[in-house]
């Protein structure tokens, strides 16, 4: 069972895990502003996946399906994840990102407590989280490993954080067999055009002013979101219950250089008369934004045998391709078409 499956990295995560396994996949997702079926297209009709539009803090939907479908794994995606909405409205993040996980926790341990042998045994609840939670690194700071301090800024990260901790209290308290991984920042095909890459790609090729918050000297670790898919596919099989493994990318880069490498692929694919990075713009800074950071992914690759395999320069080429190619995909969520289809669907 996977949560949030409609959304950016669950939605690849579900069309990765298909192409390698004939496993069913129940996708509970609320299908919020980020939630796209669009995405799942492909698999409309395809058995093997199960849609079921709901909500993660509903415990008797939870309830419901966990007796329903029996399933040998939760993989926990729903969020809200946006940082700079969670700055101006912060409740719908402490909703979802603590409600809405502890629901889902309070769900799984009656679940789990129901099972018996091996599916007992073999049971696990996957808690996808963040780098963010760790806070801001100075410039020459070490990356975060596994052990680096809680210190989130934003109420986003603070929402994960204090999500993080009730699984980890689920897991000491009653024993509930979880896994918890902090990646760094993805990027890649159906990413809502929100988040910093898309949002520059749809913006460039529209002609307007590209966004830059502040100096644009902060840094990311940016991770192919196919790479992400594939850890956890391994922590699946073999991630070690009670653990956390960090998930990321070779090194850090600031936000001018990526947004240069957007504008330079797009002058190569897509030339015109001047270049796209004429288009990028200082704007103010977000509050409390955080300067730097960088992940260090050597547990994962020790204990589990994972490396991030997409190289940036590749990962990105394949981004700023599939949005070209996908332009109807972009349209669609830009116009609001989708959150009418929503409201048709599910008549709200
Ligand atoms: P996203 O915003 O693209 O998708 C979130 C999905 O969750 C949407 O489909 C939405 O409809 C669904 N959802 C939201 N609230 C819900 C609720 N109450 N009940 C059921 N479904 C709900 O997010 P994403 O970028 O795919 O991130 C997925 C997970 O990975 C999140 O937990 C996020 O914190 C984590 N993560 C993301 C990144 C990143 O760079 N995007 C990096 C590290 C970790
Ligand atoms: P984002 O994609 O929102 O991810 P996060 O804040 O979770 O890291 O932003 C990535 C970086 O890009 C972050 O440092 C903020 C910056 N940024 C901009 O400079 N301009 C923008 O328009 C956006 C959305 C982000």
């Amino acid at each position: 069972m996977v949560t949030g499956g409609a959304g950016f990295i669950g939605s690849n995560f579900i069309l990765n895990f298909l192409k390698q396994s004939d496993e069913r996949v129940i996708n509970l997702d609320k299908l919020t502003y980020a939630g796209n079926m669009d995405n799942l297209s492909s698999l409309q009709d395809d058995e093997r996946h199960v849609f079921v539009r709901g909500d993660i803090a509903d415990r008797r939907v939870i309830k419901r399906l966990l007796e329903s479908h029996a399933p040998r794994a939760i993989i926990h995606f729903a969020a809200e994840t946006h940082v700079d909405r969670s700055i101006y409205e912060p409740e719908p993040f402490l909703d979802t990102n603590v409600g809405g996980t502890l629901s889902l926790l309070t769900e799984a341990t009656a679940y789990w407590n129901s099972l018996e042998g091996e599916q007992k045994e073999r049971f696990c609840f996957i808690h996808v989280s963040t780098d963010e939670v760790f806070g801001s690194l100075g410039k020459e700071d070490e990356p975060f490993t596994e052990d680096s301090k809680y210190v989130p800024n934003s109420p986003y990260s603070a929402s994960k954080a204090a999500s993080d901790h009730m699984v980890r209290a689920y897991n000491k308290t009653y024993g509930l067999p979880t896994l918890v991984t902090h990646c760094s920042n993805n990027y890649g095909p159906y990413q809502f055009p929100e988040k910093l890459i898309p949002l520059v790609i749809s913006r460039a090729l529209g002609g307007e002013a590209i966004p830059l918050y502040g100096d644009g000297q902060q840094e990311r670790n940016w991770i192919y979101v196919d790479d992400h898919c594939q850890a956890i596919c391994k922590l699946l099989e073999s991630g070690k219950q009670g653990e956390v493994y960090n998930i990321g990318a070779e090194r850090s880069r600031s936000n001018k250089e990526v947004v240069q490498t957007v504008c330079s692929l797009l002058d190569d694919i897509v030339p015109k008369e001047s270049s796209y990075s004429s288009l990028i713009t200082h704007v103010e800074d977000r509050p409390g934004h955080d300067l730097r950071y960088d992940i260090d992914s050597s547990k994962i690759d020790k204990h589990i045998g994972w490396q991030s395999s997409v190289s940036f320069d590749e990962g990105m080429r394949k981004t700023v391709m599939w949005y070209i190619e996908n332009e109807l995909w972009l349209n669609r969520v830009l116009s609001g078409e989708h959150a009418q289809w929503v409201k048709q669907q599910y008549g709200e």
